[in-house]
């Protein structure tokens, strides 16, 4: 099939270099010219593993093709895939202005039949604006070509997306117009070869599935943290019950880890809009406002525990941290609403210098840094390291905030040695406290509070 995607971000490139990897010819569209530079010169923009040799294989065989030409895009398509940005208002609501102007860059130019499907995040009722302004394009123009609008929301985890492009658990396809349905329907046959994996319904219905979702996902994992913090005051190990209850197949064992918070691209901005959504229709969610707020907290969690081992804000002042990772999850570069973020700013703000090593993700770091501190203060203050021995070299104390593969199973005595405070703090819960300990350091997890020697 000859596919058009519009926008070259996280989804859109991942998406269009799996749609050509099994045979259809794919032509990206981004509005930002430097993008389309890059990637036709071979170059990714984002970092996620197995994307860059995707991507070139596609390319060379000739099924992947980057422009910023809208008339060669929409003439190009019989399906057209909205992968734009749609960053959160001031209110929390996705801003829909990127989306829309995609739809009217359509209505401009189609000149046949076509299928256009949001992949965006977008709120329920955003395929009957997407409809709206196609339709008003082409009565200006005096056209009438047939169209439908598609909800085909993107369950992709940063760090594993093609894997979940590839063999996805579910497909949801929102549609009220059977020729399209049809079309999805062959479109996405590759992916689900051995076991039907393609949920269809009716389009507010996909649209509201995505933020269900994630909202869902947010929703254990603040449960989870705020149980956390309960099992540290009752001298229960959150990871001990984890086990304990993820064993029932109603509860299953994921997303139940316990930690800094979410972050990323996705929770913090979808669970924001669909409380925005409920407030507009007179509905209040409860539950899902006491998550977000939970969250909130949970990013505070590491610096209140950093402060209390060395007897409070004051007597930080002149320390250093080390801490091991940046983004918001491990094999992401990604930065957006990392807890490390938080916590960076609260040692700074309490007098202290950062020393941070990430495997990846120190370029995106230092940019966002120096956006929020200045350039003066992130010179003075925080060193980006060339690796995890380095960052931990001169430091009181080690906070672990990513937990990337090459931080599980560090020489713990070798740390005893390098760290002046002699304490790691383990915002994952990646080690065990007994090892930790039996090194000579003390160990503060996240809802671990027999191991603390507090
Ligand atoms: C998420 C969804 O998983 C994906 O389906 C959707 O399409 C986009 O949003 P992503 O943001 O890439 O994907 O990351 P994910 O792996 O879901 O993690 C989100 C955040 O939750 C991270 O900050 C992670 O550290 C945190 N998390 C996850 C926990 O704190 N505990 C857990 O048990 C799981």
């Amino acid at each position: 099939m000859k596919i058009t995607m519009i926008g070259t971000g996280y989804v859109g490139l991942v998406s269009g270099a799996c749609f050509a990897d099994v045979g259809n010819t794919v032509l990206c569209l981004d509005v930002d010219s430097r993008k389309i530079d890059m990637l036709n010169a071979g170059e990714i923009p984002i970092h996620e593993p197995g994307l860059d040799t995707l991507v070139a294989r596609n390319a060379a065989a000739g099924r992947l093709l980057f422009t910023t030409d809208y008339n060669r895009a929409v003439a190009h398509a019989d399906i057209i895939f909205l992968a734009v940005g749609t960053p959160p208002d001031e209110d929390g609501s996705a801003d829909l202005r990127h989306i829309l102007a995609a739809a009217r860059s359509i209505g401009e130019r189609m000149e046949k039949q076509l299928v256009v499907v949001d992949k965006s995040t977008v709120p329920v009722g955003t395929a009957d604006s997407v409809r709206d302004t196609i339709a008003a394009e082409l009565k200006k123009r005096g056209k009438n070509v047939p169209f439908a609008v598609v909800s085909n929301p993107e369950f992709l985890k940063e760090g594993a997306a093609i894997e979940d492009f590839m063999r996805p658990d579910r497909i949801v396809v929102g549609s009220d117009d059977a020729h399209a349905t049809k079309m999805m329907r062959q479109l996405y046959a590759p992916f689900g070869r051995n076991h039907e994996k393609l949920i269809e319904m009716d389009v507010r219905s996909a649209e509201l599935t995505k933020y269900a979702a994630n909202a869902m996902l947010a929703t254990r994992i603040s449960f989870m943290n705020e149980l956390a913090n309960l099992a540290e005051v009752l001298g229960a190990d959150i990871e001990s019950v984890r086990m304990g209850i993820g064993s029932d197949p109603r509860i299953g064992p994921h997303f139940l880890y316990a930690g800094m918070g979410y972050g990323g691209s996705c929770f913090p901005k979808d669970v924001k809009a669909l409380l925005k959504t409920s407030r507009d229709h007179k509905q209040s969610l409860k539950l899902l406002e006491a998550i977000e707020n939970v969250n909130e907290a949970q990013k505070n969690i590491l610096f209140g525990k950093i402060s209390r081992h060395f007897g409070g804000d004051a007597a930080l002042r002149g320390k250093t941290v080390a801490l091991w990772g940046l983004s918001f999850k491990p094999n992401t570069d990604d930065m957006r609403e990392a807890p490390s973020l938080v916590l960076i700013s609260q040692l700074l703000a309490a007098g202290c210098k950062v020393r941070a090593y990430d495997p990846v993700a120190s370029n995106e770091a230092r940019r966002q840094l120096i956006g929020s501190l200045g350039e003066e203060a992130f010179a003075r203050d925080v060193t980006l390291c060339d690796s995890a021995w380095d960052a931990v070299e001169d430091a009181d104390a080690l906070a672990l905030v990513t937990e990337w593969k090459e931080f599980r199973s560090p020489d713990f005595e070798r740390l005893a040695g390098a760290l002046r405070g002699r304490a790691i703090f383990d915002g994952r819960n990646l080690y065990d406290p007994a090892l930790v300990m039996e090194a000579g350091l003390t160990y503060h997890g996240i809802g671990r509070p027999g191991h603390n020697r507090e």
